[in-house]
């Protein structure tokens, strides 16, 4: 009898979420009584302006209840092209943008658009864990490399240099950074588009944290706004879920070269359609600036909570981390240790009840992720948590 659990397709030696395995536990420990403090948020802890709920409702009670084009409302892709170019400085048409449900799934769209088999995607580690599992679905090769502390964890472009080969399709790059919280400089940027365009390779650049950036002195670039042979080179993808308190929205979108963006409409057709049709009314209404207020009081919010988990975290004898300059997390080097990531998590949650995340799957063992997505009083909570285990870990 044929074994119908077998199969070749390139989805069956994928990863389950490790970030989602310990949030669940976490939460499966507090449903029955333990006084848990959790730091594995990958969500703002702000619910979503109501000027955009207000504009989704409105669509609603209106009868906005029925398909749109597969790449989204066209009124909605116009802002999204508007938005590049005055935002991002970022040249495009606004035919070259697609709207889809949620960024997660406009990264996977752009990479089973550009890659397949024999094909090598390089990621610069730490990164977020979707990348490598979206690029195995793919059916290409991952090619990591390693990034440092000590250089911020950009990626050195001798390193990228070095690690192209004839195979090379696409380097995904990811600033603001999940799980560093690191801001790429410009002239880091430049250095990699003027390799990216020589040596003949995509880039794709998930920007989703883009607006969650707390130094003057470290805006965020876009690498595609810095010369027109690195833009037709380029994916730029970017989405509502972060800066706008929208993740349970599902409302992401890319501007890419034209022949891609077809590729990627003409899969987003036969796979998932539209981006909820009401929500992309909500979409919209974030676009036109009609939350900007409250998008301030949240960037506020998040660099107060920077400073302040930074400053306890670098006390904690042991753990070493740099200051994040964007999104919302910490990465803390607990090497010192000498636990695996995932041990040092699982006993920290067992012995102190404090949940975090094990960046293993980040590509960064003998670190982890530490969410200040969540009150000030909370972030106290927790480093003295951490603290305290540190200190027993010691001896
Ligand atoms: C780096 C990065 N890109 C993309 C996403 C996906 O965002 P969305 O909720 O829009 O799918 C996330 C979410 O955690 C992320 O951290």
């Amino acid at each position: 009898m044929k074994d119908l659990q077998k199969s070749s397709g390139f989805m069956c030696g994928l990863t389950p979420s490790a970030t989602l395995a310990i949030t669940a536990l976490a939460k499966e420990m507090k449903a029955k009584g333990d006084n848990i403090c959790s730091m594995c948020a990958g969500e703002p802890d702000f619910d979503t302006p109501q000027p955009i709920k207000d504009a989704c409702i409105k669509a609603l009670q209106d009868g906005k209840v029925t398909y749109t084009p597969a790449s989204g409302l066209p009124d909605l892709r116009k802002l999204v092209a508007k938005k590049f170019k005055e935002e991002n400085n970022i040249d495009g048409t606004w035919e070259q943008t697609v709207v889809a449900p949620g960024a997660k799934f406009s990264v996977f769209t752009a990479v089973v658009a550009l890659c397949g088999p024999g094909d090598e995607v390089i990621i610069p580690a730490p990164y977020w864990l979707s990348y490598p599992e979206m690029v195995k679905a793919a059916g290409a090769k991952v090619v990591e490399i390693q990034t440092k502390a000590e250089n911020n964890y950009e990626l050195c472009p001798a390193d990228l240099e070095k690690a192209i080969t004839e195979n090379t399709r696409l380097l995904i790059l990811n600033t603001p950074s999940n799980p560093t919280g690191a801001v790429y400089r410009k002239e880091t940027l430049e250095k990699i588009a003027e390799i990216a365009v020589r040596r003949n390779i995509m880039v794709l650049s998930d920007e989703i944290y883009e607006k969650l950036v707390y130094d003057t002195d470290k805006p965020h670039v876009s690498i595609a706004s810095l010369s027109p042979e690195i833009n037709v080179r380029t994916i730029t993808v970017n989405g509502l879920s972060k800066t706008y308190a929208m993740t349970g929205w599902r409302l992401g979108y890319l501007t890419a070269p034209r022949w891609l963006t077809k590729r990627i409409i003409a899969f987003q057709s036969h796979s998932t359609s539209n981006a909820t049709t009401f929500a992309q009314y909500g979409a919209m209404a974030a676009l036109e600036g009609k939350a900007e207020t409250e998008v301030k009081h949240m960037i506020a919010m998040f660099a107060k909570r920077r400073d302040l988990i930074y400053s306890l975290i670098s006390k904690i004898d042991g753990v070493k981390c740099i200051r994040p300059q964007g999104a919302f997390y910490l990465l803390c080097d607990i090497s010192s240790f000498g636990l695996k990531s995932e041990d040092f998590c699982n006993q920290l949650l067992e012995r102190k009840k404090l949940a975090a995340i094990p960046c293993w799957s980040f590509g960064a063992e003998g670190t982890i992720r530490l969410s200040y997505a969540c009150s000030e009083k909370n972030i106290e909570d927790a480093v003295n948590r951490l603290t305290e285990f540190c200190k027993e870990l010691k001896g």
